[in-house]
């Protein structure tokens, strides 16, 4: 058994010894190899989280080529799912030749909520509006280091409840190249006496909102329909599928999800790359869908003559410092290879890799479906499950593709005899 009683205070690596060591002599005993021997990640993740013992390796990617806004970029993907990097490249490369990804983002502006009840009404709102300026004036001290940074006080705004008899005061910042939790957080807290003062009612919570309404990027292209043909459709008739497959995103709910979880293929793993807040990105994404009632798809395409349109607007609350973003050591290069962007420029990029991630699964599912690409992705697994390992794997993959081996034990049996012939002629 674990000993509770220390383990969040103990260090990393005597966290580790206790659970290791937690039944010696049985078969399910946790074998540390999978979480990792690096010495320093492992200082890492204890600086990163409560409870640490040990951290995970998810594969990091690099898609590309991508032309964003006439910048040819590559661009870092960590993800677990094989064919969305491919996929990603794919249509990088595609539209690299016809001009590119185009992109656009607002202002990084964020806001806090505070919710007060007790004996309050519609004139509450008033209250607060009419104290504005106190408000600000209040929250310099906070607000002094985003200000200096360009960012900072936006504007206040109040909602009143009904069912629930609750006030809701937000408060908007802007948070320049952070993800602004910590900011907005604080903003929200150091705000709830005074809010108490100004309205009489008390404080039930104070919190900043993921829904990031005003922390939008958007990304469109065009290209020429011809270019689309794919398994024996023409281009034209190709795109005239995309845009179905897209309006039928935004009319029935069960797709557009899946719809949507395509395009957030792409920006979670630019996300988990560079150490930014996977689930508030996520969070907004979702919400963003749903803003008019009906869960809608997040992208748009049309044609026009011969050219085939797509857009894509959501809110894309990246950062790029604070937290793990510009800490972890993985990050930081992830960040660097784009660029060096700011929070902005990083929401951009996202919505470009989110629109390309799109537009190469609407063509794969509108033509020849998706299981295609995923063949020679068995292949390889088989490869490594048979003992095949670095340059071999995509070697004895060949040989899986080209026997049509199909079951781990025929790939196992078919490996041994290849591996001996292969060491055979290199010995
Ligand atoms: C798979 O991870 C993503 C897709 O299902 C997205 C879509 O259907 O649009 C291919």
């Amino acid at each position: 058994m674990i000993s509770w009683k220390n383990f969040r205070k103990e260090p990393v690596r005597r966290r580790r010894k206790s659970v290791s060591s937690d039944s010696p002599n049985d078969e399910k005993r946790t074998d540390f190899s999978f979480t990792g021997f690096d010495e320093s990640l492992l200082d890492l993740s204890e600086v990163m989280i409560e409870q640490a013992i040990g951290y995970v390796g998810i594969p990091l990617g690099l898609a590309g080529p991508f032309i964003v806004d006439g910048r040819e970029i590559s661009i870092p993907m960590a993800t677990e799912e094989p064919s969305v990097v491919a996929a990603a490249s794919f249509a990088g490369r595609l539209l690299s030749k016809h001009g590119g990804i185009i992109t656009q983002s607002t202002e990084p502006v964020m806001t806090a909520q505070v919710f007060l009840e007790g004996n309050l009404d519609l004139s509450s709102v008033k209250k607060v509006l009419d104290s504005r300026s106190d408000i600000k004036r209040h929250l310099q001290s906070t607000l002094e280091s985003m200000e200096s940074r360009g960012g900072g006080w936006r504007g206040i705004n109040a909602r009143w409840i009904a069912p629930s008899k609750t006030l809701a005061v937000s408060i908007q910042i802007d948070v320049r190249d952070s993800m602004g939790a910590n900011l907005l957080n604080s903003v929200a807290e150091k705000v709830r006496p005074l809010l108490e003062r100004i309205t009489g009612g008390e404080v039930l919570m104070a919190v900043l909102s993921n829904r990031s309404l005003d922390r939008t990027a958007s990304a469109r292209f065009s290209i020429s329909a011809c270019a689309l043909g794919n398994a024996g459709l023409n281009g034209k008739e190709t795109a005239n599928r995309i845009v179905r497959a897209a309006r039928v995103a935004r009319e029935d709910p069960d797709r557009a999800i899946t719809h949507n979880k395509g395009i957030m293929n792409g920006i979670i793993a630019l996300a988990l790359a560079t150490g930014n807040d996977t689930r508030a990105i996520e969070a907004a994404a979702h919400s963003y869908a749903a803003r008019y009632g009906l869960y809608n798809g997040l992208s748009q395409y049309w044609i026009e003559g011969d050219m085939l349109h797509g857009v894509l607007e959501l809110p894309l609350p990246f950062a790029v410092t604070g937290g793990a973003v510009g800490f972890h050591p993985a990050s930081r290069w992830c960040l660097k290879q784009l660029g060096n962007p700011d929070g902005p420029g990083l929401s951009r990029i996202a919505a470009a890799l989110g629109l390309a991630q799109n537009l190469a699964a609407l063509r794969a599912l509108v033509c020849e479906g998706i299981q295609k690409g995923h063949m020679s992705f068995h292949a390889r697994r088989l490869a490594y499950n048979a003992g095949a390992r670095d340059s071999y794997i995509p070697a004895f993959s060949a040989v899986i593709r080209s026997e049509n081996i199909r079951s781990r034990e025929a790939a196992t049996e078919r490996f041994a005899t290849w591996n001996k012939e292969m060491n055979a002629e290199t010995g």
